[in-house]
């Protein structure tokens, strides 16, 4: 007897229909084919197990299963539920005739229980699509999944209760989203920019940053807040629209991170991955492909703290995506592309000894060595870090008396409606949101400035020795910060105080 059962296997972030066959003919044996990896083949052992342990049969006969179509490669153990179905149906241990509404997918232990499956939310996005009336999945997923509507997502715990539920010997009752204990709201944070005192100015440039989305710098010597500054971004930022959290939530689900008791992310992701970090954990890679730490920050924020000490090579495999807002994984077969659009956010001392360059301090480092620490750093990776800030100690009777800050509410408001500003200017461009994502030829059309900023520029650029590099980042910030301004041309004061944010290209150290 021949009997279909329906999986999906997921590249990149997208699901891709997989028809399990399973044939059930004279003779013993046991063939898989269809391009399965050795851990699917692999799935022929846990069935039987799960079987044996719970009382079900394991046919004696010849077993086919064929996994269409034959060019997509199916890895992972996922599919063990898909094939186990499939065999129990063809060896009418369970009845045929509604397994075909069903997405079913799950890892099967040896004890029959399931463990949790990457990729869920993807998988459930597409059954919705295709019209699958329910989603069968281990328990662990169902929460995971339970936002979208439409589709009976069952999370079972065995491969007993599937059997019982095709049987109609027990009742099964599709997961809840129970809305008030995770609702959609992005407001919520532990940290708050009313805890840093003073750094005015480093606050400012933050909000730039946030307003514009602009990838930024921070330098200061140690314990200057540079850490709890960075922290604190993800609070300003504007809230994650649903297609954005739907977004950044099939990343997480494909990389196996979202918890039981976790639905939606609802805020923006704040990652910061470790200076040991690899360049397959930091892009993304590896056999059975997953993403990493830049698409975990898609919508959010990559945060890399002391950038020097990241190893060079595994900074400069980050240049595309950062240019691209995309990673493309090559892979023998097919290449898969996983989403990488964060906002860069750095952190660096001035120098090895941590202090900034004073030329009339004996005890700093001198100027070739500072040119050497600063120069651990490529210039086409610097070339895509918009703002510069230098982060000084902050006095103590600042910090023991000062009043609080700004709250970050009030900062996030001004944020939201310099991004409507730009989210109106940028209507008609595809793909383009923010002044961050300009590129030289939009730069033309929309950082335009008059003769007497162009004149201003000249002369700044001239006088404090800023690289070429810098004009292009200098007009974006400066449309940014005109925005901010809710002014439509760009003044000279705008360009003025983007011109600031170029600390390091100042007296060349940078080569
Ligand atoms: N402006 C500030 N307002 C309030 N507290 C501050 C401020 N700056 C620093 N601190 C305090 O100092 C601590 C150290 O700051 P933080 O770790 O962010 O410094 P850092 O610049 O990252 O240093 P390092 O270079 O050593 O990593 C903070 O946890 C905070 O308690
Ligand atoms: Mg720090």
């Amino acid at each position: 007897m021949l009997v279909k059962t329906y999986g999906y296997a997921v590249y990149g972030i997208e699901a891709l229909p997989i028809t399990v066959e399973t044939n059930i003919g004279k003779g013993i044996n046991f063939f898989m084919v269809g391009l399965p990896d050795s851990a699917v083949k692999e799935s022929h052992q846990r069935i039987k197990a799960a079987f044996t342990n719970t009382e079900l049969k394991f046919p004696r006969k010849e077993i086919t299963i064929n996994m269409a179509p034959a060019d997509i490669r199916k890895e992972g153990s996922a599919y063990d539920l898909t094939i186990a179905v499939g065999v129990l149906a063809a060896s009418e241990q369970i009845l045929e005739e509604e397994i075909a509404d069903y997405l079913i997918m799950g890892e099967l232990s040896l004890d029959g229980g399931l463990r949790p499956i990457r990729g869920a939310l993807s998988m459930a996005i597409k059954a919705k699509e295709q019209g699958f009336k329910g989603f069968i999945l281990p328990k662990q997923n169902a929460r995971e999944v339970s936002i979208v509507e439409g589709l009976n997502i069952y999370g079972i715990e065995s491969i007993t209760e599937v059997v019982g539920f095709f049987n109609k010997t027990i009742d099964l009752d599709p997961f809840q989203y129970v809305a008030d204990d995770d609702a959609y709201d992005c407001s919520e944070f532990a940290i708050d920019f009313e805890d840093v005192k003073g750094q005015e100015n480093v606050k400012r440039a933050l909000e730039i940053a946030a307003a514009g989305g602009h990838n930024i710098l921070l330098v200061g010597p140690p314990g200057s807040g540079k850490t709890m500054l960075a922290k604190r971004l993800p609070s300003i930022l504007p809230q994650l629209t649903l297609e954005e959290a739907l977004e950044t939530t099939k990343i997480h689900s494909v990389a196996g991170l979202v918890g039981e008791n976790r639905g939606l992310l609802t805020t923006r992701p704040f990652r910061s991955p470790h200076h040991t970090v690899s360049d397959v954990a930091l892009v993304g890679g590896g056999s059975n492909p997953k993403p990493g730490e830049i698409s975990l920050a898609h919508n959010g924020i990559l945060f890399l703290d002391e950038l020097p000490e990241y190893k060079r090579q595994v900074l400069e495999v980050m240049r595309q995506p950062l240019e691209d807002r995309v990673v493309s994984i090559s892979r023998a077969k097919m290449s898969v592309e996983y989403p990488a659009g964060f906002m860069l956010v750095a952190s660096m001392n001035p120098s090895p000894s941590g202090n900034f360059y004073d030329p009339n301090d004996p005890n700093s480092d001198p100027e070739y060595i500072v040119k050497r620490y600063m120069n651990k750093i490529s210039g086409p990776l610097m070339d895509r870090i918009d703002l510069h800030i230098e982060v000084p100690a902050v006095r103590f009777d600042e910090l023991a008396k000062g009043p609080k800050g700004e709250t970050s509410f009030t900062i996030r408001q001004r944020v939201m409606e310099t991004r409507k500003i730009q989210e109106e200017r940028f209507k008609n461009i595809p793909k383009i949101h923010y002044n961050a994502q300009l590129h030289s030829k939009l730069i033309e059309k929309f950082c335009r400035i008059d003769e007497i900023g162009m004149a201003m520029l000249k002369n700044a650029m001239d006088k404090m020795g800023l690289s070429a590099r810098s004009y292009a980042r200098i007009l974006k910030v400066s449309r940014t910060i005109a925005d901010m301004d809710s002014s439509q041309g760009i003044a000279a004061h705008h360009i003025a105080e983007a011109i600031q944010f170029r600390s390091l290209d100042k007296n060349n150290w940078l080569e």
